[in-house]
């Protein structure tokens, strides 16, 4: 997705991690150009969000500025510093957070956990299916510390699904009643009666 501003100006690596702040990592301006650059990532962070919600049908989009500052969200978002006539692009974005939720396994128990969660997460339509969705995630995994069966999954995509199956081997989710899904994996092991 391009913009009227020059991207690369605001972002500087090729995969920036924003918090609520929306200050991007490196920003290095005094205090008048924050105001700008904190209105540019907001801009980013809004379309990109209406981009991702229209992309899963949705009528609303559930990432924008407002409620990234009134979260303690991560978001992460992929730059193509090439596009654009060199003012650069961006192409992905993916967003992270802990929720309290409570979760079933197959056989009824029920558990109360605080999981790392994927929140949303969109690839621009002309750059699917090229490997940038693994790059983005890959790049999450490793900033939180975490594999992808730890992570509870709002209301997935039929192709994230897809996604999770061909890349992680994540397959027959277990459906909860909250709309998010979880793995088999995910659950504690049982040991079984003596
Ligand atoms: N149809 C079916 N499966 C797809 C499609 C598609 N159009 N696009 C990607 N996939 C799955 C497939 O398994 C595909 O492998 P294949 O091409 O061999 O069939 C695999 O993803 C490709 O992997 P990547 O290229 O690394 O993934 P990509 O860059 O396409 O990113 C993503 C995956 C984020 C799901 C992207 O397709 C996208 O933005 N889709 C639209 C928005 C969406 O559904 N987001 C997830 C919402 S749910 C949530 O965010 C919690």
């Amino acid at each position: 997705m391009e913009f009227s501003f020059n991207v690369n100006e605001v972002f500087k690596s090729p995969i920036v991690e924003i918090t609520p702040n929306l200050i991007p990592p490196g920003y290095t301006g005094d205090r008048r150009a924050l105001w700008d650059t904190v209105s540019k990532v907001g801009e980013v962070v809004n379309q990109m969000g209406s981009a991702s919600a229209a992309a899963q049908g949705l009528t609303k989009a559930i990432t924008t500025a407002d409620r990234i500052r009134n979260s303690e969200h991560k978001l992460y978002f992929l730059i193509d510093k090439n596009a654009n006539s060199g003012k650069g692009a961006v192409t992905g974005m993916l967003k992270t957070g802990n929720k309290s939720l409570y979760v079933f396994d197959r056989d009824g128990n029920h558990y109360q956990v605080q999981p790392p969660c994927l929140l949303d997460f969109y690839i621009h339509e002309t750059k699917q299916r090229n490997g940038l969705g693994k790059v983005l995630f890959e790049h999450m995994l490793q900033k939180e510390g975490i594999a992808p069966v730890q992570m509870a999954i709002d209301r997935p995509s039929e192709k994230l699904l897809g996604f999770l199956n061909k890349h992680y081997s994540l397959k027959d989710p277990v459906k909860q009643m909250n709309n998010y899904v979880v793995f088999d994996d995910f659950f504690p092991k049982r040991s079984l009666p003596a």
